[in-house]
């Protein structure tokens, strides 16, 4: 169990500008005197107020200030925030900043992401967080503030935001704001999860972990297309990915053609399916640069993923940490491909399919089907725990996981900033609504808000 404290903010204009009354029961439970003097801190902008104390009527857990000084504390009057004390002050909220890009489309500042931050903010409101989302760009580091979105009845509004003391970044650029990131720390703020990772850096993160050898997929990068060479002569079949992609975008399978000499491969470019042939390695090269770029890429032996009427599926498994910063799995679906296609991400045309029925469609064995499901969770959460040792504490990952034809588990990647789309499509709305909540659950976690219940 944890446990958090709670108040109601309500106005007093009968109360100067240097106090705040509280109830008696919520002095107690801080462990407040009356006439103590100290700073109230709504993120990084400070206060310093003279408590009075008053005794509790049936409304027992109450924060009474004048209309100026509850704005000043980015309070809401009849609003209910969380509250903390430690050896500096009180801490009210936590203020809890969502920082993404910003788009140009009327009523949806976050572009595709806009509906995800409603209902986070929502979430976050009914645990007593200020919280807001935001463009980084829009930090004004002298005033120490930052133009925050928030959003009700009548859509999103902005309005100015105190620095906040907990982030959770949905940025979806690679090395995106890693400046105003470093500073924002300096300063004190903790963020839920690293800066995306690639996926050759966590390939060789996770290589170090014994446990998880036997499901890693042989990876090399390429650094000369002989290693391609190499690879498609030892497996026939392997994925070429760009090692800061997403979305299965310029992901291409190269095979050996059967019989003869010679290469065939497929990609798509704006959900076209590309395929074609090449009959030296040198000409697979030059044929490929199209979709290759300069890019950097990987190598990657071909998982002999199950498939559904022919279509390709694989796993996706959203791990998050709790209240209490434990890791937890909150949801498993599978994602089925769009016709012809070498890649399952809903983006590009997958659709969604519970594991159980893929399981069913291929398994007879109902032992065999458990040790499955158990092998998927214990990868996830390894490959979460393996990532943040390396890279930094982490709120949630979504992994990527293959099934083969043998029923054997396979590691495709981790997700930093994962979408949860797909456990709609799959029907589970519950498990949809818990992988909105958790985060806004963690961020007060990590924002010292939660102390374990003795
Ligand atoms: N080695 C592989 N074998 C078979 N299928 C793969 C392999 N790697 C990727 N895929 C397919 O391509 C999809 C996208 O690959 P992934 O590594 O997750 O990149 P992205 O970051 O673009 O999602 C996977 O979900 C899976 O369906
Ligand atoms: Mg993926």
């Amino acid at each position: 169990m944890s446990n958090y404290t709670m108040f109601t903010a309500s106005v007093n204009s009968r109360l100067s500008d240097s106090a705040v009354m509280i109830t008696r029961d919520l002095a107690e439970t801080l462990g407040l005197q009356d006439s103590d003097q100290l700073y109230f801190y709504a993120g990084q902008v400070k206060k310093k107020l003279k408590l009075s104390i008053r005794n509790s009527d049936k409304l027992n857990m109450r924060l009474d200030a004048n209309a100026g000084i509850l704005k000043k504390l980015y309070l809401q009057p009849e609003r209910s925030y969380g509250i903390k004390k430690d050896i500096n002050g009180l801490h009210l909220g936590p203020v809890v900043g969502i920082s993404a890009d910003i788009y140009n489309e009327p009523g949806r500042p976050f572009g595709n992401q806009s509906f995800f931050f409603q209902q986070l903010l929502k979430a976050g409101e009914a645990l007593g967080e200020i919280c807001f989302a935001f463009n980084p760009r829009t930090i004004n580091w002298n005033n120490g503030n930052v133009t925050g979105y928030t959003y009700n009845k009548k859509g999103w509004s902005k309005r100015t935001f105190p620095l906040p003391d907990v982030i959770y970044p949905r940025e979806r650029a690679y090395a995106a704001n890693n400046n105003f990131r470093r500073r924002l720390e300096k300063a004190g703020t903790r963020f839920f999860n690293p800066p995306l990772v690639g996926k050759w850096e966590t390939h060789l993160i996770m290589k170090k972990n014994p446990d998880l050898a036997k499901y890693l997929p042989e990876t090399r990068l390429i650094k000369n297309f002989n290693q391609v060479e190499d690879m498609v002569k030892k497996y026939q079949a392997v994925y070429l990915k760009p090692v800061s992609g997403s979305q299965g975008k310029n992901i291409i399978r190269v095979l050996k053609k059967k019989n003869t000499a010679g290469y065939e491969y497929q990609y798509e470019i704006n959900n076209l399916i590309i395929k074609g042939s090449a009959p030296s390695i040198n000409r697979l090269q030059s044929a490929l640069k199209r979709v290759m770029g300069n890019r950097s890429y990987i190598v990657q032996k071909q998982i002999n993923l199950l498939k559904l009427d022919d279509n390709i599926v694989d796993v996706r498994i959203l791990v998050q940490k709790n209240d209490l910063g434990k890791w937890e799995t909150t949801g498993i679906a599978c994602r089925e491909g769009k016709r012809g296609s070498i890649t399952s991400n809903i983006s590009a045309g997958g659709s969604g399919k519970k594991l159980d029925t893929v399981l069913h469609r291929h398994f007879d064995d109902d032992s065999r089907r458990r040790i499955i499901i158990e092998e998927i969770c214990f990868l996830a959460i390894e490959s979460a725990k393996t990532l943040e040792k390396a890279i930094g504490p982490a709120g949630e990952i979504g992994v990527d996981i293959g099934i083969d034809k043998d029923g054997e588990v396979w590691f495709i990647e981790t997700n930093l900033r994962p979408a949860r789309h797909v456990f709609l499509l799959i029907g589970e709305q519950e498990t949809r609504l818990k992988s909105v909540e958790m985060p806004m659950l963690y961020l007060r976690y990590l924002a010292g808000f939660v102390s374990k219940e003795r």
